[in-house]
């Protein structure tokens, strides 16, 4: 009887308990320091915390199941409690009042004045991360929300911008990791012509992300907001736009895709060392993830070329910064010691109005600060052109709205501020040149311009042809055989052949055979792709191991439902990928495709992927030096042979560990390649949208802009490469303040300590040290963050197994540290260092 009692009691106590800690203050209820609000969902919590190093008290909402506190919203930001005497509760008024006890003194409170509701108020904690105050029980009333008042954090479904209701919002960052205060970097929407979000430290505007032009921000031109995303890409979040009277805003919502190694929290952050970052959770690494960040590069960092100067990073000449077309640097020294920030003036002479003024196009740009421009919604752009040129003081026009036709209406008056070049996307300028200067770029053209020109043209027909007779010189080697082909590249290794691939045998006809196989023989081999049969799930979907009737294992990769392609199509892409042959690609032999089913059918590989090895303590002890070369001179030569040799041209995409299989000997074969071209995305340089691929390696202009090419993929293999030699992956690393093992490497190699990273189990086998630094020497190579710096695939094997000279990498991407927040200051000094100093002579060991 009293055992019973007692559990009832203790039943009841625990009721009571878990009502405590609920997510909902009401009147005469308080929370004090130590106490938490969970929300209802468990996503977020709100309580007494200290950050960092300080021993202050403060009230804030953080991630609940992040074990790092991560905190989104902090209430009094600029008025800390001393000690754990403080008290969050709903003073008679009904306003939601933080006071610290020991003085009896309200620290923070909503400051609403006129509430009528009074006794029956209540704050929630949402499971959005919203803290809300209602006016009364039934909870249909809002009086304030933290939503309203940001600090340094924009969380999904949150509104950033104007509202009518509430205002302008603005985030700040905090003071630093340590003090949550008001800081200096602010996130804000500026209504002037028309909406653009700057981003400012103090007073000074450091980013601006142009203005929307139908489709994205001008200077962002990737974050679009689309509608249904595509479940093939990682694509994780929804981003829109509103524009009316009563507000101007944007918000994003989570959109997640959790196949393995994806994410489910997301959020963007004014960051205290100047940069507006945003992250996503990623529970396999148990770390915040940054996955876009602005400003990255000069180009994004506002008028870095001044007045009426554009930015160009895609412009293979040295100096980023050049005036627009009748404009020359103001100050030609400064322009000369690479500083642009005075800006261009106009030409000698050279005064717009004239009678004859033409408006160029120049393609492809983020549109010049509008807060100085005029804007004219139901203009057409003929019409623009018209307005523009009959008003002299007008320099530029644009369009405004790009989203289905150009329409509306974009004059500038005055200086052209932060243009910048893209490479294929972005807007276009409609820029007004004086006659004077096109009159002068005609006559030029044959004079002066006209001679360098023709030396140009003369000099490329001759390299063109010199290219010609090398290539054609090649073939005929590689016809007579492989011999010749191994000196180029390794003798060390090599035992077959290079390049022995699909390419002879597809030129005999004997190969391209793709089975088409039964759904009903895949079921049974699959044994109706039971769980036990299921081997894991990659980017594409999911992989099963079968077995034929015949006895034969096979992989099957069965594809996520939605592919641009029609069943003939799709087959046809089969049939050429599987004409790919090579000893280091997974081979492909055949595919089904019924009822909806999109199937790929692979030779199974027993050994599991590369990062089971690598990434493994145990197992990787098992494997000494030269094996672990081997395999990255088998995924180099797979990699050239995708790149260089085959047909099709292939731009593999998601590069990684996982996606390099070991067959029993070993051996590295690379697997889900073409399957980017099976999507339907295979330009040779295209940007996209989607982007499929892996955060941590990849390259800054695929991840940021969505442009790949051959050179994305060498950036994977840099990775991949310091991967292998580290036993490390790249975003699990936390060290030194180094976001990643990139930046890690980056900079041991600075120091000359590039040894220390090689990790401990390979100490006793690498005899030959020289060659393990070379191949970190060529992976930094690799990850450079300029796509042309990095060296192709067959210039890295020859590297790797020559004993050239190799030139001084330049500062890799992503190395972003708490310390400097301008990646660009240290290279800076490292280019000044010798490059002989620090080459590296191998002698080769075999
Ligand atoms: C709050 O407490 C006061 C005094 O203890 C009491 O008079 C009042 O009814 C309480 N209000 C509610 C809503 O419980
Ligand atoms: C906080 O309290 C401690 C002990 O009461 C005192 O020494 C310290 O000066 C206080 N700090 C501030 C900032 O008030
Ligand atoms: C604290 O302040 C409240 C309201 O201002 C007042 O009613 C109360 O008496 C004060 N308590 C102390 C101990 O001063
Ligand atoms: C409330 O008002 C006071 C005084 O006007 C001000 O110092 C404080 O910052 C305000 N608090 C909030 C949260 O707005
Ligand atoms: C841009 O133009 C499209 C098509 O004319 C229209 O649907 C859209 O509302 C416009 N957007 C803005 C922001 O004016
Ligand atoms: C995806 O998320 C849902 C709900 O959070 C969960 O039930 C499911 O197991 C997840 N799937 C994977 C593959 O992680
Ligand atoms: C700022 O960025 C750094 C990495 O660059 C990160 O470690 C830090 O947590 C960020 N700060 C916030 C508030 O997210
Ligand atoms: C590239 O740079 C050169 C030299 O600075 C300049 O003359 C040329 O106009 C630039 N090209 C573009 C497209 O900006
Ligand atoms: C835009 O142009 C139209 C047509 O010329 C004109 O009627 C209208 O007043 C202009 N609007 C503004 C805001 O200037
Ligand atoms: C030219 O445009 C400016 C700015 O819109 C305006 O102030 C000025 O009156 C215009 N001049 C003429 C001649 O229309």
């Amino acid at each position: 009887m009293n055992h019973m009692k007692e559990i009832v009691t203790y039943f009841l106590l625990f009721l009571l308990q878990t009502s405590s800690s609920t997510d909902t203050i009401r009147p005469n209820q308080s929370l004090k320091d130590g106490d938490i609000l969970v929300s209802s969902g468990k996503a977020f919590v709100l309580g007494f915390f200290s950050p960092g190093k300080s021993s202050n008290r403060y009230v804030g909402i953080w991630y609940n199941k992040v074990v790092e506190q991560t905190v989104v919203w902090v209430a009094n930001r600029d008025n800390p409690i001393n000690g754990t005497s403080g008290v969050l509760a709903i003073d008679p008024a009904g306003n939601l009042v933080l006071s610290d006890g020991s003085h009896n003194l309200s620290v923070w409170s909503t400051n609403l004045t006129s509430m009528i509701m009074k006794k029956s108020s209540s704050a929630q904690l949402m499971d959005s991360g919203n803290f809300v105050l209602f006016q009364d029980q039934s909870k249909s009333v809002i009086t304030w929300q933290s939503f309203d008042y940001p600090t340094n954090t924009m969380l999904p479904n949150m509104k950033a911008g104007w509202q009518k209701r509430t205002g302008l919002n603005i985030f700040t960052s905090w003071k630093s990791h340590d003090d949550p205060g008001t800081g200096e970097y602010m996130f804000k929407l500026e209504l002037i012509c028309t909406p653009q979000f700057f981003l400012f430290k103090g007073t000074k505007k450091i980013w601006r992300s142009g203005p929307w032009n139908g489709r994205a921000w001008s200077g962002v031109p990737d974050l679009v907001s689309s509608g249904v995303p595509d479940l093939v890409s990682n694509f994780i979040f929804k981003f829109s736009y509103v524009e009316n009277d009563d507000e101007v805003t944007i918000t994003y919502s989570r959109l997640v895709v959790n196949e393995s190694g994806t994410l489910d929290l997301i959020r963007l952050v004014v960051n205290e060392s100047g940069t507006l970052d945003w992250f996503t959770w990623q529970e396999s690494e148990r770390g915040w993830a940054r996955f876009w960040s602005a400003p990255t590069d000069r180009c994004d960092s506002y008028a870095h070329c001044g007045a009426s100067g554009n930015c160009n990073l895609y412009n293979l000449s040295e100096f980023e910064c050049s005036c627009l077309q009748g404009f020359e640097p103001k100050i030609e020294r400064q322009w000369y010691l690479r500083d642009a920030s005075r800006g261009c003036k106009r030409k000698q002479g050279e005064n717009i109005c004239g009678n004859g003024d033409r408006f160029n196009k120049v393609t492809n740009v983020k549109i010049p600060d509008t807060s100085i421009a005029r804007v004219n919604k139901s203009l057409e752009l003929r019409e623009c052109h018209d307005l523009c040129l009959k008003n002299c003081s007008c320099t530029a026009f644009a369009s405004a709205n790009i989203s289905g036709g150009e329409n509306g209406c974009l004059t500038w008056h005055g200086d052209l501020v932060d243009i910048r070049q893209f490479s294929n996307k972005g807007q276009d300028l409609y820029l007004r040149v004086p006659d004077v200067e096109l009159a002068k770029y005609t006559r030029n053209s044959r004079g002066f311009h006209g001679k360098r020109l023709a030396t140009i043209v003369i000099v490329s027909i001759l390299a063109m042809l010199l290219i010609l007779l090398l290539s054609c010189w090649l073939l005929k080697k590689k016809r007579k055989g492989t011999g010749q082909r191994k000196s180029r590249y390794c003798f060390s290794t090599g035992l077959t052949s290079y390049g022995s691939g699909g390419e002879e045998r597809d030129g005999s006809g004997t190969s391209a055979e793709v089975s088409i196989f039964d759904l009903s023989t895949i079921v049974s081999a699959t044994e109706d792709f039971s769980l036990a049969n299921k081997l894991g799930e990659g980017g594409f979907g999911a992989v099963y191991k079968g077995r034929l009737p015949n006895g034969q294992e096979i992989a099957v990769k069965r594809l996520s439902k939605i592919s641009g392609q029609g069943g003939e199509e799709f087959k046809n892409e089969i049939t050429s990928i599987a004409r790919l042959q090579h000893r280091n690609l997974v081979r492909l032999l055949g595919c089904c495709i019924q009822q909806d089913e999109k199937m790929l059918v692979y030779e199974y590989l027993p050994n599991k992927s590369l990062d089971n090895f690598i990434f493994d303590e145990e197992r990787r002890s098992h494997i000494d030096w030269s094996k672990l070369f081997e395999i990255i001179l088998g995924i180099a030569r797979g990699m050239i042979y995708l790149h260089e040799d085959s047909r099709l041209k292939i731009i593999h995409r998601d590069l990684k560990a996982s996606n390099i299989l070991l067959d029993t000997s070993m051996n590295p074969k690379i697997s889900d390649f073409g399957l980017a071209r099976i999507f339907g995305v295979d330009q040779i340089e295209a940007n996209t949208n989607r982007v499929v691929g892996t955060y941590g390696y990849m390259s800054p202009e695929y991840a940021m802009e969505g442009l790949f090419s051959i050179k994305s993929d060498v950036y994977s293999f840099g990775v991949l490469l310091l991967e292998i030699i580290c036993g490390r992956k790249n975003s699990s690393f936390f060290q030194d303040n180094t976001v990643n093992l990139v930046g890690y490497v980056w900079d041991l190699w600075r120091e000359d300590r590039a040894l220390d990273i090689v990790d401990s189990s390979l100490n006793n086998s690498y005899k030959e040290a020289n060659q393990v630094l070379r191949c970190i020497h060529v992976g930094l190579l690799c990850v450079q963050e300029y796509a042309p710096h990095r060296p192709t695939m067959s210039e890295v094997i020859f590297m790797l197994c020559n004993e050239t000279t190799l030139p001084y990498p330049k500062q890799p991407a992503f190395v972003f540290k708490k310390a400097s927040n301008t990646p660009y200051s240290s290279s800076a000094g490292v280019e000044n260092r010798s490059v002989n100093d620090m080459s590296i002579t191998v002698v080769e060991a075999r």
